[in-house]
């Protein structure tokens, strides 16, 4: 069984690279943007199909949220345009496909969990992109898009540490508390990507294409998160919440966009964690 992870480098590809080692009869084959850029189209179309993989998971993307405002075109070239030639080689090739999107998808003007039925309304360019590349995997009814929200890691750049390197700088600091969501580990979610393949592979459950929200449980504003973050590392620091309004930044971002799992949970029968539990679990690797 071969294994395509793209976006290795990142933060849940690294977390893929983590758990792969569990894995002793699937081959993995990590890539990043050096090994394989999702840009060059007939490149990356011509090494799935020469390849031969059973699973692509596209962990990969243009993540970088605000800097997407100004660089429209590398955003839709990566998280849209490149994962339509991508499902359009694992057709070829009848491998499926795993390819992850975000809650940024939606506007945020919900009360209630979003479900995977809800309309989306993007409200950046990163979120429109992300929002393009999930209709084209959509639309080929093979592979499954899995929505999750807020990632981090001991890998890569995230709130998390962001919020450790400036509690080693400041003595206070504001953060905002009307954007609510979830946080979730990225290895958790690098977990249920695992699972999904585990099961079909053990035909205990084949993979039904389709939409799918994965994040941990529970909710948290980021004012929230980052006032966990300093309790449970002993960080002493004064934390002052804001509102979004005094805190500019180029991309807006949805203020509500705790996902629904229902459907994934009734499926999977999983048991996902409470984001507070996970990230302890995260900072006891990261401190
Ligand atoms: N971060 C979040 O809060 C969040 C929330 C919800 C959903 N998501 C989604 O979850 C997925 C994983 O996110 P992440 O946080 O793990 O991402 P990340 O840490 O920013 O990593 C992005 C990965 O994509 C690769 N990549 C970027 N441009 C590429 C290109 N042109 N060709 C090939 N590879 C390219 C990067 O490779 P290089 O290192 O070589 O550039 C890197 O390995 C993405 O689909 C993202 O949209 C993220």
């Amino acid at each position: 069984m071969k294994i395509l992870v793209t976006g290795s480098t990142g933060q849940l590809g690294q977390e893929l690279r983590r758990l792969a080692m569990q894995y002793d009869d699937y081959q993995f084959v990590f890539t990043n943007t050096d090994k394989l850029d999702l840009r060059d189209m007939p490149h990356v179309s011509d090494f799935i199909r020469y390849e031969g993989f059973d699973w692509i998971i596209n962990a990969a993307a243009y993540t970088a949220v605000d800097k997407a405002e100004e660089d429209r075109e590398n955003a839709f070239l990566v998280n849209s345009r490149a994962v339509f030639n991508m499902v359009q080689a694992a057709e070829w090739i009848g491998a499926k496909f795993i390819h992850i999107s975000t809650d940024y998808v939606f506007d945020g003007k919900k009360a209630q969990p979003y479900t995977e039925q809800d309309t989306v309304n993007p409200l950046g360019i990163y979120a429109k992109s992300k929002a393009e590349g999930e209709q084209y995997v959509l639309k080929y009814n093979f592979g499954i898009v899995l929505r999750s929200s807020w990632l981090y890691s001991e890998y890569g750049n995230n709130f998390v540490k962001t919020m450790l390197t400036l509690a080693e700088k400041k003595q206070e600091i504001s953060v905002v508390y009307d954007q609510v969501g979830t946080p979730t580990y990225a290895l958790d979610l690098a977990r249920m990507i695992m699972m999904i393949i585990e099961k079909h592979e053990n035909e205990q459950l084949l993979i039904q294409p389709g939409l799918y929200h994965f994040s941990d449980e529970g909710v948290a504003s980021w004012y929230d998160f980052a006032q966990a973050i300093f309790e449970y590392t002993g960080k002493e620091i004064k934390l002052f919440p804001i509102r979004t309004s005094q805190f500019p930044r180029p991309a807006p971002r949805p203020s509500f966009s705790v996902l629904d799992k229902a459907k994934i949970k009734s499926l999977y029968k999983v048991d996902i964690p409470h984001w507070r539990d996970s990230l302890k679990k995260a900072l006891a690797r990261l401190v």
